[in-house]
């Protein structure tokens, strides 16, 4: 499901990129539907690296697929003329610290279609930060997580508030009922949080305490 709904943003007949592809499935299974043109899987680690190359040859797909061994963006070369990139299924912190490493291996035209689980808020504001629009957001709900999409692309200077870095600027528009019980839960956690502070002998830093009251006090506002 979560791979599927990543899917349906690459646009159709992409020159698709998917960095930290694993067991390379999503550009095997867009190919397998002629739904994108080539694709390049990167990975960083030997044994994922191995599944992604498998899984082309067990499926015929050696000619469409390439797959690299390398660091983040490291994994596209001129040549590749990438028009999508995916990074699913990492941290936040990581897609923006690979995206931020790798910036020059992108022209910028390409649309970015990434999935991070957690940290979306230092994600959204590096596409702020380089002038990427987002263009859409989707909370969904499986297996009792939540998991975010976020599809980007550069288009000039963009400017989200605070609580739009936070919340998600679309998704704070739409308020999907996946949405809103990811933040019931997110405020659950917070609280939980906040009561552990008071509790703890050792003194926590007075930002730390003044972070995590901002937030409970941001979702119940939200949710109220
Ligand atoms: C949890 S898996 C997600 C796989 C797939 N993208 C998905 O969403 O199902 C994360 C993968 O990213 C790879 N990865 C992490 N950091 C990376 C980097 N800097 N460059 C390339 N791959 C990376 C890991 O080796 C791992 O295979």
């Amino acid at each position: 499901m979560r791979l599927e709904r990543v899917a349906a943003q690459v646009p159709p007949g992409a020159r698709l990129a998917d960095i930290g592809s694993d067991h390379g499935y999503l550009p095997v299974a867009l190919l397998r539907r002629g739904a994108i043109a080539v694709a390049v899987a990167g990975e960083v680690a030997a044994t994922p690296f191995q599944a992604a190359l498998r899984t082309v040859r067990e499926n015929g797909l050696e000619p469409w697929i390439t797959v690299r061994l390398a660091n983040g963006l490291g994994a596209i070369e001129p040549g590749d003329g990438i028009t999508a990139v995916s990074l699913c299924g990492m941290g936040g912190e990581t897609i923006r610290d690979i995206l931020d490493s790798g910036k020059a291996r992108l022209n910028g035209r390409e649309r970015l279609i990434l999935q991070p689980n957690g940290g979306e808020q230092p994600l959204r504001q590096w596409l702020m930060d380089h002038g990427y629009r987002i263009l859409f957001e989707e909370v969904l709900h499986e297996n009792r997580f939540h998991y975010e999409i976020i599809v980007a692309e550069r288009l000039g200077p963009v400017t989200y508030t605070a609580h739009e870095l936070y919340f998600g600027p679309l998704q704070l528009q739409a308020r999907s009922p996946a949405f809103i019980s990811k933040w019931q839960r997110v405020l659950h956690l917070r609280q939980q949080t906040l009561a552990q502070f008071a509790r703890s002998r050792q003194g926590v830093p007075e930002h730390k305490r003044h972070d995590v009251a901002q937030q409970v006090r941001w979702i119940s506002e939200l949710l109220a």
